[in-house]
């Protein structure tokens, strides 16, 4: 979570008002963009909505938007997780929770031509998201807190048969919803892949995680009270020297034993097991 900024700051920007010494050329230059910057600022000031925030944000800051390569934290490793599981398994659709600025959701559907439903809670991240997927009919976002979504997506009319893949990585405050999401899932549709975002890898330490303190930390003990589900765990097999990106940890979760028997055939996890040797 450390690499993300607020939609609004301008990183590697000299924000100083004062002109450096600079050629007179150079000196009209400077005044023009700290012109433009005073106006884009009044401009932000005065758009009340937080989602027209995200909108105009969106369109006036063009570079911000990413690269397809971006996705996933910029992970090579995580990718080739989310590109093994969409193949080998037969996926109705993708649920995601957390869509910040809708790179990763993109990314999603763009590999996989899957349908995807997201959601955000802030209304600035949910306004900017939206207009990256405006064009696109095969991905909806909701502006709405993870656990009421999912509540409300898995009331629809899905057949329990079809098999749905979640990305869980609405984790970002004190209140941590993950556990509350798992328990939702799996109760209400047991044929659910669940890949979370930030999670500890217990057997290799080069991967990094999300510790909110207070024991909201994502490693396996945080599961510890919701195990009596019965899911399984699987990690990255891929040593995390070799991740690209911010190499953050995750792990795939499974209920049902046709997913678990298929989970264990996928060259990019490991199932976990107590004793599972871990990479020095
Ligand atoms: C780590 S970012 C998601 C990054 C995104 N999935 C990606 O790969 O680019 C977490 C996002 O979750 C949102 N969020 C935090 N708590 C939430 C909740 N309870 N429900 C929905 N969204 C939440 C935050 O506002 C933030 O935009």
């Amino acid at each position: 979570m450390g690499q993300f900024m607020n939609l609004a700051s301008e990183p590697n920007k000299d924000k100083s008002n004062s002109p450096p010494h600079l050629p007179d050329s150079n000196k009209l230059v400077h005044t023009a963009k700290a012109c433009a910057r005073f106006i884009e600022k009044t401009i932000l000031f005065l758009i009340f909505k937080p989602e027209l925030k995200g909108a105009y944000i969106y369109f006036m800051r063009p570079k911000r938007r990413g690269k397809s390569e971006d996705a996933f934290n910029g992970q090579v490793g995580r990718q080739s997780i989310f590109n093994e599981i969409t193949k080998a398994f037969d996926i109705e659709q993708i649920i995601e929770t957390g869509t910040y600025m809708g790179l990763t959701t993109s990314y999603m559907n763009h590999k996989s031509g899957l349908p995807i439903t997201t959601t955000e809670a802030n209304p600035q991240y949910f306004g900017y998201s939206q207009q990256r997927f405006k064009k696109n009919p095969n991905i909806v976002g909701h502006l709405s807190d993870s656990r009421s979504f999912l509540k409300h997506v898995l009331a629809e009319n899905i057949d329990p048969k079809n098999t749905l893949l979640f990305y869980l990585d609405a984790h970002w405050h004190d209140d941590l919803p993950l556990r509350e999401e798992i328990e939702i899932i799996f109760h209400m549709h047991p044929n659910s892949i669940i890949l979370i975002d930030d999670f500890k890898v217990p057997h290799d330490t080069g991967y990094t995680y999300d510790d909110y303190g207070n024991g909201n930390t994502l490693h396996i003990e945080y599961l510890k009270p919701i195990m009596p589900i019965g899911f399984r765990m699987f990690f990255p097999s891929l040593p995390s020297d070799q991740e690209t990106g911010a190499k953050r940890g995750c792990v795939v979760l499974v209920k049902e034993q046709h997913l678990i028997d298929d989970m264990q055939k996928q060259d990019a996890l490991r199932e976990y097991h107590d004793d599972s040797p871990a990479i020095a």
